[in-house]
């Protein structure tokens, strides 16, 4: 038996866990085929409990011996763990098992990475490790003992002692067995140290396998600067004496926030100039703040049950955002956030995956850390924070910090802290977690010579699950602009709380502009029947940063609609506009390279399809291509002026001012190796002394149908380092045309170094596969058979990152008959797979269900 048998866990029905647990004591003989876990706990009745059965939950372990109060207990197999009888009173209960790290592929649990021992235990990983009542609202102090003969031996907290072959350490935070974490290794450590607010000295360590050490500087200084943002923005201090981060190769996500041992996908933290991209420079720095923050919101506060996730990863999300924000441009990271949730949550909310930010049952929890979880649980509390204002904001924060440090807490308590604090009633609010879907916000303007008035209204499709749904709290930011571009009313917050409602802005002699939905303030869809003239004032003149940027966006999309639907030669409005701002400097470089950009291919689909017309890939990729070279042609003048003014002299640095300098340089670059056939792509890449510059001019060269000569290079110069190696993996086929996308897949996989037990190598060239949108619907259904395939090989080695990526098939029903037919028959085949994992089936069950 692989797996407990697929059974609906519901909210609803939640109780308490029967016993009280007063201290967890594990050793650890380490082997890698025949680890041995002694595990020694003592529980007590839970007077609050109704449930008395004595359940633990365990996974694929081989016992060797149980005991209570030092007595063999009777224990019965049942499934998904044991029950045993056990006294009305405090006991001790005491087993041993045997468990296999080194054939442990799915890397849940305890596992082996490069010859090292590592562990990942949430949501439900702990299981695998000794029996447990694995559930986040049942914690306790662990000591852990760890015998072996790897150099360093780590677990959560302090160390007790150590010596050759041993380690012993305490944790004394009461903690739920998610956050438990083990690692054993031959690794080297990149030392620092912080001093709290309060004085007291910390020891921080990125340990990393040999050979890495010099890829630690920056994720250090990342780790210092979040303690420190930590503490100025939100008064949170750290509460131990040593802060440990271990980078492991074999990882399933991007990083865990184990008590005072997270462990990192080493993509997630190792970082060079040489090796990694501004742009993984700026993902390490968030994700690295965003574990470090989960001490507070995670760890001393966690969550009573699964189905409160979003209550320490929505509120995490928002931390790291707001980090990032204030440690680069606010503007630029509200844009890339945005453009994530567009290009990740609202296909999701979209489809046949979408759920509610709190949902309401699983089958498979792992198969919950998604997208909607995280980053529209994150809109959420930014929601909140705009109808509450700043100083309330931190008030309930502070209270909730007050109020349930310790706890194993809810969704209910979370708002329950915001309305004590305000007085406020936030029973309306509340459906932010229980509505799936994305609203539709519409809106009309009207003008009587005096007053302007916008009549707003909302609604929301149809979900699974969910027919009907009522009005939700929607904060929309709105500005007044005067026709000359002066801002004649600076940014209100409109409250939109019925389906329809009208707002009145009164003495306007003018007729005023609107900019409406400023800043992002709700994860909705805006519809504003609006021209191309008024979009075009507001590229102009805008003064909120981010609807500036979307009134540039929203051209580029409308020229792409028109284009695609009627053969329509890309917006000439549009490429003026967009000139008049690629010239302002007084605009930041980044900003600037984010408005050099436009729409996905997938947005486009999920737009056309919304919109009643059924998007044909090969049509997009066109128009797509066409307002390139468009760009191209029409900024023939100006593009070598943006790359030559971004160029940098002097060392490079993964600052906000460089790495938006080299975005500006290299999508002028992109452009214009559409017209020098890669000449200047070749000169950078030859001269190219980071990554960023390397890596970019690649893709030109590439894109150019160049770079052969380049690419072979490339592979001799990194096949030692995996991780640009990945880098190497997904480019080609990015950069492949649509209908070699197949081929040059299959022929990657083929490569010496495809290893698909490497979650982060398959998903370089898998998750490339998937995302190249005319190449993963290219009308031979190529594409789609060999993700299949994949699929079916991978999950009964990992079933955890087959169900993930299983969601690339979860539009199908947006494309037309001919490749819906064909998604819908691979679909069926990894339905009918034999012993299919658990999770990749309530992933593909729930598509198949569209
Ligand atoms: N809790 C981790 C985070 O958000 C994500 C994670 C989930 C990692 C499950 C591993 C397994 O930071
Ligand atoms: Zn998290």
């Amino acid at each position: 038996m692989r797996d407990a048998a697929p059974t609906t866990i519901f909210l609803k029905d939640y109780t308490p866990f029967g016993f009280i647990i007063d201290g967890v004591e594990l050793t650890f003989r380490l082997a890698p085929k025949a680890t041995r876990v002694l595990s020694r706990i003592k529980f007590r009745p839970n007077p609050d409990a109704t449930d008395k059965r004595f359940f633990l939950h365990g996974e694929s372990l081989t016992r060797i011996s149980a005991a209570i109060d030092g007595k063999s207990a009777d224990v019965r197999d049942v499934d998904g763990g044991i029950e045993a009888d056990v006294p009305d009173a405090p006991f001790v209960w005491e087993a041993e098992v045997e468990i296999n790290p080194q054939d442990n592929t799915a890397l849940e649990g305890l596992y082996m990475s490069n010859g090292m021992y590592c562990t990942q235990c949430e949501a439900e990983g702990f299981r695998k490790i000794t029996y447990y009542p694995d559930r986040p609202d049942v914690m306790a102090a662990f000591e852990v003992t760890i015998e072996g003969n790897e150099k360093v031996l780590l677990s959560n907290g302090n160390p007790l002692s150590q010596s050759q072959g041993f380690a012993k350490w305490q944790d004394p935070w009461p903690k739920p067995a998610y956050l438990f974490a083990l690692v054993a290794g031959d690794l080297l450590n990149h030392p620092g140290t912080f001093t709290t607010k309060s004085g007291r000295q910390v020891d921080l360590n990125i340990w990393v396998r040999p050979g890495d050490e010099n890829k630690c500087a920056f994720g250090m200084q990342a780790l210092k600067d979040s303690m420190k943002w930590d503490e100025d923005v939100y008064g949170r201090e750290y509460d131990l004496d040593l802060f440990n981060i271990v980078a492991v190769d074999d990882f399933n996500m991007g990083a865990m926030e184990n008590k005072g041992l997270n462990v990192f996908n080493s993509s997630c933290v190792l970082a060079s100039p040489e090796t990694s991209t501004d742009g993984n420079f700026e993902r390490i720095e968030a994700i690295i703040a965003h574990e470090y923050f989960h001490n507070w919101t995670g760890n001393r506060i966690t969550c009573r049950d699964w189905f409160q996730l979003c209550l320490k990863e929505g509120l995490t999300v928002y931390r790291d955002q707001q980090f990032t924000a204030d440690l680069r441009s606010a503007p630029v990271a509200r844009i890339s956030n945005v453009l994530a949730l567009r290009g990740r949550q609202f296909p999701e909310d979209q489809g046949p995956l979408s759920h509610p930010v709190r949902p309401k049952s699983f089958q498979e929890i792992n198969n919950f850390y998604t997208a909607t979880v995280y980053e529209k649980g994150a809109e959420v509390i930014g929601m909140l924070k705009t109808l509450v204002g700043d100083a309330a904001y931190s008030k309930a924060v502070d209270l909730y910090f007050d109020r349930h440090d310790g706890d194993a807490a809810t969704i209910e308590d979370w708002l329950q802290v915001f309305e004590d604090s305000t007085g406020r009633d936030l029973g309306q609010f509340k459906r932010w977690y229980s509505h799936s879907g994305t609203p539709r916000l519409t809106v009309r303007e009207e003008y009587d010579g005096d007053t302007f008035t916008l009549h707003l209204s909302q609604s929301t499709a149809p979900t699974p699950g969910q027919d009907e749904k009522l009005p939700q709290v929607i904060p929309v930011a709105v500005g007044l602009l005067s026709p000359n571009g002066d801002e004649v009313m600076a940014t209100q917050i409109l409250e939109l709380t019925e389906a329809e409602q009208s707002f009145r802005f009164e003495g306007h002699a003018t007729r005023p502009i609107p900019s409406i939905l400023r800043d992002f303030s709700a994860p909705v869809i805006l519809e504003q029947d609006i021209d191309k003239t008024r979009r075009a004032f507001l590229l102009a003149h805008d003064t909120d940063p981010f609807n500036r940027w979307e009134a540039g966006r929203m051209l580029a999309r409308e020229s792409l609609l028109a284009s695609i639907t009627t053969g329509a030669a890309p917006d000439a409005a549009y490429l003026e506009g967009l000139g008049a701002v690629l010239r302002d400097d007084t605009l930041d470089a980044a900003y600037r390279a984010l408005m050099l950009g436009q729409p996905t291919q997938s947005e486009l689909a999920g737009l056309l399809h919304e919109a009643g017309i059924t998007p044909d890939p090969e049509a997009i990729h066109t128009a797509s291509e066409d307002l390139r070279n468009a760009k191209a042609a029409a900024f023939g003048d100006l593009l070598p002026v943006l790359y030559q003014d971004n160029q940098i002299d002097g060392p490079y640095s993964p600052d906000a001012d460089g790495s938006g300098k080299r975005s500006l340089a290299n999508a002028a670059l992109s452009l214009i190796s559409r017209t020098d056939g890669g000449a200047l792509a070749a000169e950078q890449y030859a001269k190219a002394d980071n990554m960023t510059l390397q890596l970019a001019a690649l893709s030109c060269l590439l894109d150019a149908g160049a770079g052969k000569e380049q690419l072979a290079a490339f592979e001799q110069q990194w096949h030692g380092d995996r991780l640009v190696m990945d880098k190497w993996f997904s480019l080609q086929i990015m950069q492949a045309k649509p209908d070699q996308v197949a081929e040059v897949t299959t022929r990657l996989t083929q490569h010496p170094d495809f290893d698909m037990k490497n979650p982060n190598r398959f998903r370089a060239v898998m998750g490339a596969l998937s995302m190249h949108h005319a190449g993963f619907h290219h009308k031979s259904g190529a594409a789609y058979a060999l993700l299949a395939e994949w699929l079916i090989k991978l999950d009964p080695v990992n079933p955890q990152t087959t169900a993930r990526m299983c969601s690339a098939f979860q539009t199908w029903k947006r494309y037309d008959p001919a490749r819906q037919t064909m998604m819908s028959a691979e679909l069926d085949r990894i339905a009918n797979t034999k012993d299919l994992s658990r999770d990749t089936n309530e992933m593909i069950t729930r598509i198949r269900s569209a």
